[in-house]
């Protein structure tokens, strides 16, 4: 078995972090398009690079078995210069049908509400994020998620982050928030349609204080 390595995340990453994405969450309630759901995965990866200011990845010999993207204010950007290239995902989305159109839409839309609604405007109070947090199926239970977070945690600290937040999902693993010492600050229900099934998702927002900061 090889050891758990843990590093910062490198542009030619990026396609391995997709394929983990997509065997996290079950994307087929949203249409079972291929294309489609593999363009709002771009669109999502492109956004976590867009928002965060730092990664690390997790690898078992040459497998991807996780990722952490997070965000200090102030600090640069420095993930947006991994970006991809989203011509072809966008194409996709061009020729999809109306109703899977919608569903994506309808999707990233309710999310946006969701998370707006729970924050309030209070960005401001929080000096970090953490924009995502994901092992593959097959790696989990074996601590890696809890060092992917030690690794940002050691991240924060160095830059003399206090308080931190993240939002999570009723479609997500959130007792794993709770079980590190994160508290439940907000919740939202949103219900939406997704082609012809209607949808229903509670979405949290959790803080998280780091002590003696
Ligand atoms: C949540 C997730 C990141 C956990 O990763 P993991 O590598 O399996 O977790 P670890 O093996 O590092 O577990 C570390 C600790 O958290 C606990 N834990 C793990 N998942 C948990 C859960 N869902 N609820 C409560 N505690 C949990 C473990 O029991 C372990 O406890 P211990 O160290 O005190 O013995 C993983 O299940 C995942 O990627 N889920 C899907 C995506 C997701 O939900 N992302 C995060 C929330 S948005």
């Amino acid at each position: 078995m090889h050891p758990v390595v843990i590093r910062s995340l490198e542009t030619n990453d990026i396609p391995r972090i997709r394929t983990v994405i997509r065997g996290i969450w079950d994307w087929a309630h949203m249409t079972d398009n291929d294309k489609v759901i593999s363009a709002r995965i771009g669109l999502y990866v492109n956004e976590l690079l867009h928002n965060s200011s730092f990664g690390k990845i997790a690898l078992i010999g040459k497998k991807t078995a996780g990722a952490i993207f997070g965000r200090v204010r102030g600090e640069e950007p420095a993930l947006r210069m991994m970006q991809q290239d989203m011509t072809e995902d966008i194409l996709a989305l061009l020729k999809a049908t109306d109703d899977e159109r919608m569903a994506v839409c309808e999707y990233i839309s309710s999310i946006q509400t969701a998370y707006a609604g729970m924050m309030g405007g209070n960005e401001n109070d929080y000096d970090g994020e953490i924009v995502f947090l994901g092992i593959a199926e097959e790696a989990r239970g074996r601590g890696i998620g809890r060092r992917l977070w030690e690794s940002a945690r050691e991240h924060f600290i160095s830059r003399n982050v206090r308080k931190i937040y993240t939002y999570t999902d009723t479609e997500s693993d959130f007792g794993f928030y709770e079980h590190l010492g994160f508290k439940k600050i907000g919740e939202w229900r949103s219900t939406f349609v997704l082609g012809k099934e209607r949808f229903e998702m509670d979405s949290f927002l959790y803080a998280y204080r780091f002590e003696g900061q």
